[in-house]
């Protein structure tokens, strides 16, 4: 992983030379005014960032050292990229309001390829707002109702497996439950049987080429990608085919979107504009599933860790499930109701999000020129927002390496914490994600415990933490 990581920000550098007008747009001579350095030619200070990004404390040092000497604002050269890195709440309100279209959203170069030019990423301003508006009532409280049962079921099916077993690698599990959620969202996909396993393996190869090599060439991860890409959008076409062709109805997100929302061919009809053609709606759902699979994966994966830390947040925890059980008639499950109403596991979800700061810095492109703490930011830039301080300042989140989620007793002021993001990209998934979440854990505290098998720290260089040895547990029913 690390070695990818390496070759990909060496290619990058490589290709920042091809693209040489890109490369101007931010050059050093440019950005003379902004402290900070870009250490060595090629490489800048990616070795110091990369090694920084997977010791247990993430890129906090790395920050903590250049804000101290620099300040709030500085500049780096770390990815390929020039950048320049900032903090605090008034640097988060106007990167991440974004207001007047003054940044957009700035992906990898492999990944805007992978997704295609109608992702939700790839847009923005009112084509942006459409497409939020369109995905937002499936992934609401009430559109995700249907979806309880499944995962519930899903929950304790994986869970009773896990006894039997000398180690559990609870992030490969979590990625297993959290893939066939969103794929029986999607388009009604059975947990187990071949369509599993296609999606499964593309969906794999789709997620490994996101940040890799941009070489389009046979054998390449970018290559693959793009490859398993086009069979998943197979797949997608040929369910939609069947829906529109079958008289059965199905009760998933395809089916939503594709009664509310497919274009007829001649575009002509009423509303028009409320509608998406098969590819932006492909492309959407390929999205969906890029920005949710490992966020929650990973999000669920350091609950159990920062869980098992914490005995005695684990305990409080288990007591509010308690509570649910005594409270519940006999013979019955865990409901729809008893899942609104988690409040201190929703503030252990919180907590664990901002420890774990799973996406360490937001990043954008800067869309015109404007000013940030009396710094000029030029149009073309790169900018990322630092989120790691932000979670971990002392002024907010008092001893902020401490786990506690009574942090989140009272109401934070906005764009201190940041867990899901805010403003007009704020994550449309979070609802979706707090309830497997909260499902998962419901079923795991109520019945079983788990010890860690090893005190390792690491964490694995990708763009979302996880843990790099995959937290293995041995686990057992209480
Ligand atoms: C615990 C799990 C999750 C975490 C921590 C998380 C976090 C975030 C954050 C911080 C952002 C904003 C990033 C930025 O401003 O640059 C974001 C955006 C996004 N998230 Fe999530 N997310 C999670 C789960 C999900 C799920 C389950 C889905 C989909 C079903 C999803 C879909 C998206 C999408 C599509 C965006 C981009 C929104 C836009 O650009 O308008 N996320 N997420
Ligand atoms: C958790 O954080 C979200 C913002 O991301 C906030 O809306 C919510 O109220 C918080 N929940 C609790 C229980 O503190």
């Amino acid at each position: 992983m690390e070695t990818m990581m390496l070759l990909v920000l060496v290619a990058s550098s490589v290709l920042s030379v091809f693209f040489l007008r890109k490369l101007l747009s931010s050059s050093p001579k440019e950005m003379e005014a902004i402290p900070g350095s870009l250490g060595l030619p090629v490489v800048g200070e990616s070795f110091s960032f990369i090694s920084a990004f997977s010791s247990p404390s993430g890129i906090f040092n790395f920050m903590k050292e250049r804000q101290e000497r620099y300040g709030k604002v500085f500049k780096s050269y770390v990815l390929g990229r020039f950048t320049v890195f900032m903090t605090g709440r008034e640097a988060s309100k106007i990167l991440l309001t974004g207001k007047d279209g003054m940044v957009s959203l700035n992906l990898f170069y492999t990944g805007q390829q992978v997704l295609g030019p109608t992702s939700l990423l790839q847009t923005t301003g009112d084509a942006h707002k459409r497409l939020r508006r369109l995905i937002a009532e499936p992934l609401s409280v009430d559109g995700l109702k249907k979806y309880f049962n499944f995962i519930s079921t899903l929950a304790v099916d994986t869970l009773e497996q896990w006894p039997a077993k000398k180690k559990v690698l609870v992030l490969e599990e979590a990625s297993t439950f959290t893939l066939k959620v969103i794929g029986n969202m999607i388009m009604s996909l059975e947990p187990m049987g071949e369509e599993q396993e296609k999606f499964r393996s593309n969906f794999k190869t789709i997620s490994s080429s996101f940040a890799s090599l941009p070489f389009n060439l046979p054998g390449t991860a970018f290559y693959e990608g793009i490859k398993a890409r086009d069979s998943m959008y197979e797949m997608l076409d040929s369910t939609i085919a069947n829906r529109r062709s079958a008289e059965s109805s199905h009760q998933d997100f395809l089916e939503s979107l594709i009664m509310k929302h497919t274009k007829s061919g001649d575009g002509k009809g009423d509303d028009q504009e409320n509608k998406l053609t098969d590819q932006q709606l492909k492309d959407n759902i390929l999205t969906l599933l890029v920005a949710g699979h490992d966020t929650t994966t990973a999000a669920l994966t350091w609950t159990m860790k920062f869980l098992a830390e914490n005995p005695q947040v684990l305990e409080k925890l288990r007591e509010e499930h308690r509570l649910i059980l005594v409270k519940r008639s006999d013979g019955a499950t865990l409901s729809w109701s008893e899942v609104n109403n988690m409040p201190y596991t929703n503030k252990v979800i919180n907590e664990t999000l901002r420890r774990a700061t799973i996406l360490p810095w937001y990043s954008r492109k800067a869309a015109q020129d404007f000013e940030i703490d009396g710094y000029q930011i030029k149009k073309g830039w790169s900018v990322n927002l630092d989120v790691v301080s932000i979670h971990h300042d002392p002024q907010v989140f008092p001893d902020p390496e401490k786990f506690d989620p009574t942090r989140f007793d009272a109401p934070l002021r906005p764009y201190s914490y940041l867990g899901f993001g805010n403003g007009p990209r704020m994550c449309p998934g979070i609802n979706l994600a707090k309830l497997e979440i909260c499902i998962f854990i419901h079923h795991l505290v109520t019945k079983y415990k788990w010890t860690p098998l090893e005190k390792d720290g690491s964490v694995q260089p990708t763009l979302v933490r996880m843990p790099k040895n995959k937290y293995p547990v041995f686990v057992e029913s209480l």
